[in-house]
């Protein structure tokens, strides 16, 4: 008899596992390669931040379980509020709609395990961030996924999922900065779906760790501003791409106090909260760092602008959305995403990932990511050059 759950056999490897997997094999066979596949910003985290951290864990105080464990430290608590008050406009109570988080990563199991029983139906999107589907699975749910096409400005056709589905529908996971696709949700959009779900009776969850990565100011939005939007919605946040701190794993859930509640319930179920030095840096962060956003933000405009004029002249038309340090390019005519991001990796040592990695939808496109220093980045965009002129 096999050891292993059921749950676990139906899950995919994971995206990411088998990407670092390659990265590793390739350097242990000497091959100098270099990896635009990975969302992970080499910039270190601003030092004022680490600072915090480094006075915070000296104090024996912060060594114990941390304080108010299952929901995190008041003074994260609040220091979210304040965050989202003063970045998005949006009023949260601290007390009951804010929950500390090891990223949103856990966010997502959290909210699955506390919302949805086996049978129910989540709605995914296709493309999408394959831990939605991942998690969904593992909790006996249904997955129904809803295609992001460009000729849609990869907005979900929401109004076109059928009412028999929609009767069975417990959740909605939506990720607007969008991995991989670089859209951006609008609030037209967002008011749509919010009266939308809120007839169906269907809770949403708005994945929003990208959503300092804006290159229009117009842009940047939380689902929360919506009105009526917090009676059916969360947001899953973090600190991680914001401010380059995606190894200290801390992030939050905001919205809906009775979504929170329950995932507060779960959450004290299987863990103990974060590290109260961790919280506290992240406290510094989000009141600190808004100028480190902008310098954050440079940076990558001046490295999108060489790439997508690097991706112009190999004859490569992208569309760059708005959002995110992603782009999502389509391949050249007549090629796969497979295909076309194997012989990138045999034939020039670049990795990309290819679109079908996030769902039949990605078929045709390659995401890069823009998370390289400058230099390792020409050097790739050059040996891409080179491959593509090859014929490639
Ligand atoms: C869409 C999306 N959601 C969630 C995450 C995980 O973020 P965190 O570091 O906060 O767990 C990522 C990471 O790349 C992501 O792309």
């Amino acid at each position: 008899m096999d050891i292993i759950a059921d749950r676990l056999k139906s899950l995919p490897p994971y995206l990411f596992m088998q990407l670092r997997d390659k990265i590793r094999q390739a350097e242990a066979s000497g091959i100098d390669l270099i990896s635009l596949a990975i969302g992970d910003p080499v910039e270190p985290t601003p030092a004022y931040i680490v600072e915090t951290l480094r006075t915070a864990a000296l104090d024996p105080a912060n060594h114990q379980y941390p304080t108010d464990e299952h929901k995190g430290m008041l003074a994260f608590r609040e220091a979210v509020s304040r965050w989202y008050g003063r970045r998005y406009e949006v009023t949260l109570d601290p007390e009951t709609e804010v929950l500390a988080l090891s990223g949103v990563k856990e966010g997502i199991h959290h909210f699955i395990m506390a919302l949805v029983n086996p049978g129910d139906v989540v709605l995914v999107t296709n493309p999408g961030y394959p831990a939605y589907r991942s998690n969904a699975l593992m909790a006996g749910a249904e997955v129904y996924e809803v295609p992001l096409l460009a000729a849609n400005r990869f907005l979900p056709v929401f109004e076109d999922i059928p009412e028999k589905v929609c009767r069975r529908v417990k959740a909605f996971f939506l990720n607007y900065p969008n991995n991989p696709t670089g859209a951006c949700a609008d609030r037209p959009f967002f008011e749509r779906l919010v009266s939308w779900a809120k007839e169906r009776r269907i809770q949403l969850v708005l994945d929003n760790p990208y959503g300092e990565i804006v290159f229009s100011s117009d842009r940047r939005l939380s689902l929360l501003q919506i009105p009526g939007a917090k009676d059916i919605s969360v947001e899953l946040n973090s600190l991680s791409k914001a401010y380059n701190m995606t190894g200290w794993r801390i992030g939050m859930a905001v919205g809906s106090s009775k979504i929170v509640q329950a995932m507060c319930k779960f959450s004290e179920n299987v863990a103990s909260g974060v590290f109260n030095a961790i919280q506290l840096a992240g406290v510094t962060a989000m009141d600190q760092g808004d100028q480190d956003i902008e310098n954050m933000l440079a940076i990558y405009r001046r490295r999108r602008e060489t790439v997508l004029r690097a991706l112009t002249e190999m004859g490569l038309t992208v569309e760059a959305g708005p959002g995110t340090f992603y782009l999502w390019v389509p391949v050249p005519a007549g090629q796969s995403s497979l295909k076309f991001t194997a012989k990138l990796l045999e034939d020039a040592g670049v990795l990309v990932t290819p679109g079908t990695a996030y769902g039949q939808f990605g078929e045709g496109y390659f995401r890069l990511s823009l998370t390289v220093p400058d230099d390792r980045l020409r050097e790739a965009l050059e040996r891409m050059r080179r491959t593509i002129r090859k014929g490639c």
